[in-house]
């Protein structure tokens, strides 16, 4: 089981919807799939056209087991839904006096072998809920945005990661999915040739900017449902691609 973080401590990068989307492209690639929303915003469920009664804070605090809280949502695409309830396990986890970082994993080691992916999408920030998600999975996947991103925000971030890596060293920072690629904006160009020049093993494919990736949520539609032949669509099926071909090599 291959275990995949969307993560980068910056909003609106698109981490959401390459979680929804890559785990949509893997399931329909007949990967069995656990989709696990780590933020307190829900976006995952709504994005899927879903809203699950309980989710992975009901599995945390011991409510329920995490075989009750998955819901389908589509073939071969199981759902652990985050939301506001995720605060309350937030402050559960800083009050432990230690082996707080590790609560999610065990919590989520149940399904161990029940999934081919389990994809995690993070909040913004790096906060409890995050480091959280970083110490259960062993790759972690950063969309850039071409539009915002600066380099050392990135570096930063890399940063970061080595602190985590130092207890928890299977985790790899495995790829970098630049997003909001825009051919006639010159931003766009420069900071792709940096992130080839900087970090040329973990660089993907980029996802170019598509109106229709920004509708599709609002419909609980995957892009593959949305808009089939869209960009968005072709993009993310060629990160879906380039994901299932590392797990062969
Ligand atoms: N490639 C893209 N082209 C156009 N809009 C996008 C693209 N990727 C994401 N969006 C939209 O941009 C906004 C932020 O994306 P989101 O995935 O929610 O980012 P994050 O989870 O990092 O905050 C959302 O409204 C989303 O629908
Ligand atoms: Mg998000």
């Amino acid at each position: 089981m291959r275990k995949i973080a969307v993560a980068l401590s910056k909003g609106g990068v698109g981490k959401t919807t390459t979680a929804v989307n890559l785990a949509a492209g893997l399931a329909q690639a007949g990967e069995r799939v656990l989709l696990v929303d780590v933020d307190t915003q829900g976006q995952v469920g709504k994005s899927l056209g879903v809203q699950p009664q309980r989710g992975l804070a009901a599995v945390v605090s011991g409510e329920v087991s995490p075989q009750e809280a998955v819901v389908q949502t589509r073939e071969h695409l199981w759902l652990l839904a985050g939301g506001r309830a995720l605060a309350g396990i937030e402050r559960l986890i800083v009050r432990k006096d230690f082996g707080g970082e590790q609560t999610l994993a065990e919590a989520l080691a149940q399904f161990d072998s029940d999934y081919d992916f389990v994809i995690l999408d993070t909040s913004p920030g790096w906060d409890t809920l995050t480091v959280n998600a970083l110490f259960y999975a062993d790759e972690v996947l950063a969309p850039v945005s071409l539009e915002v991103m600066t380099l050392q925000s990135l570096q930063d971030f890399a940063q970061s990661l080595k602190s985590i890596q130092r207890y928890h060293e299977k985790l790899a920072f495995r790829y970098i999915l630049p997003t909001f690629m825009d051919r006639r904006v010159k931003k766009s160009a420069e900071i792709l040739a940096q992130l080839r020049a900087y970090f040329p093993d973990q660089l993907c494919e980029s996802i170019r900017y598509n109106v229709r990736l920004s509708e599709a949520p609002g419909y609980g539609q995957t892009i593959f449902e949305y808009s089939p032949r869209s960009t968005g669509a072709a993009d993310y099926q060629q990160l879906t691609t380039r994901i299932l071909d590392d797990g062969h090599s």
